[in-house]
């Protein structure tokens, strides 16, 4: 069995894609200081897959720690790496914190990766770094465009370091550029655990149906689209996590054609915050109460991705809906909640 670091494995994306590797014969190994996540979540990836991930509780943005976990676990042979901060709002509020955390645990791996001649290794990317993009949809080639905010920046930094640290081979990379996850898995076992109140539409939607928040504010209803309301690419966090073990499958078969490929992951289609709130409430039969308030600074009008190099190259595209997406995020809520 070959055994792979997930980093931030704990996590919404994290744990997911560590259901997805245990499904396709992959050993796991978690390693997560629980900033953002629980230690229940390995009963859930147990509770569906049948079998606990080694669990690690480091740090990975301390040398220390990763040069730990790296000499405990030998056998590694690959690493996916989602440990990071990522909260846009927060990351203004504490620039320092984010750099630290994002761009240390990155160097760090990499540079005990790199001593061990361990050279697989997976990037959590972001479409933030194509900002208000030119043309839709976006495609791998679009500029790059200043952050809008520094959690954004150590996204794009992170992307210029690992480019200038492949250039020589001694480390393989896929850089991942995420459209908007959502969703949850199907079986309700594991899901998005927000701290406090959630920043991202869709747990806003299912935390105010639950009862806990008053009303959704719908950011903008004066953008250049088919409704006012702007428009994102809402990719299956269960789809989102096969794409990882796809470009794992393609490092470790050596497939790649270059030291750094980078990859769009969405579902080429983009909605509209109120297709959202519709979809929502034709799979639960709930209304979602909502008012329009003025456009949320640093929001683009407009994101959706040409998925097409993903699917020629990796041989992977998205399958779920985005009402499959709003039923397994209702479904999680409520279990989360206990809701009948
Ligand atoms: P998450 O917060 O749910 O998961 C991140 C996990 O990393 C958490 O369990 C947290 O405890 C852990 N972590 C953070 N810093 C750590 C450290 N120094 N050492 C060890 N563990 C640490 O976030 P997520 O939504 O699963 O995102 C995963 C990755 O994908 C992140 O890199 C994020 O920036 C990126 N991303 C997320 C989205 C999104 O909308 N969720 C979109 C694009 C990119
Ligand atoms: C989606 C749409 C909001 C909340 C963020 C990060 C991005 C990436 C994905 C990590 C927007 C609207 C939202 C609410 C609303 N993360 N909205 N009311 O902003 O596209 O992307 O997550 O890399 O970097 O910026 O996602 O879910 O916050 O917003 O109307 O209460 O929903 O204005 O149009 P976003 P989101």
């Amino acid at each position: 069995m070959k055994k792979i670091l997930v980093t931030g494995g704990l996590g919404y994306i994290g744990s997911h894609t560590t259901v997805e590797l245990q499904k396709e014969g992959y050993e796991v190994v978690i390693a997560d200081n629980l900033s953002n996540s629980r230690l229940e979540v390995l009963d859930g990836i147990e509770a569906i897959t049948g079998q606990r991930p080694n669990f690690e509780k480091l740090d990975i943005s301390l040398r220390g720690d990763v040069h730990q976990l790296l000499e405990k676990h030998p056998e590694i042979q690959g690493v996916i790496h989602f440990a990071a901060f990522k909260a846009v709002g927060e990351s203004v509020e504490k620039p320092l914190s984010y750099y630290r955390n994002n761009l240390d645990s990155l160097i760090y791996l990499l540079e005990e990766m790199i001593a061990r001649e361990l050279d697989h290794f997976i990037f959590s990317s972001s479409c933030t770094v194509y900002g208000e993009a030119d043309e839709m949809p976006i495609t791998e080639q679009a500029p790059i465009k200043p952050a809008e905010s520094p959690y954004g920046n150590t996204k794009q930094i992170g992307e210029e370091i690992l480019k200038d640290a492949s250039k020589n081979g001694k480390i393989q990379v896929i850089a991942l550029r995420y459209f908007n996850p959502v969703g949850a898995h199907p079986s309700s076992e594991i899901g998005e655990l927000p701290l406090g109140v959630p920043q991202n539409l869709v747990p806003f939607v299912t935390q105010t149906v639950a009862g806990v928040r008053p009303e959704l504010k719908v950011f903008g209803n004066d953008y250049p689209t088919r409704d006012g309301t702007a428009i994102r690419d809402y990719i299956h966090v269960v789809d989102l996590a096969r794409a990882h073990v796809a470009a794992l499958n393609r490092l470790i078969n050596e497939r790649n054609e270059s030291p750094m490929e980078i990859f769009n992951l969405g579902t080429g289609k983009g909605s509209t915050v109120l297709e959202v709130i519709q979809a929502f409430e034709k799979v639960t039969g709930k209304s979602v109460p909502y008012s329009f308030a003025p456009r949320r600074d640093g929001d683009v009008t407009e994101a959706w991705a040409d998925t097409s190099l993903a699917s020629s190259v990796l041989g992977w595209h998205s399958e779920l809906t985005l009402e499959d997406a709003m039923r397994d995020a209702w479904n999680w809520e409520r279990k989360v909640r206990e809701i009948e």
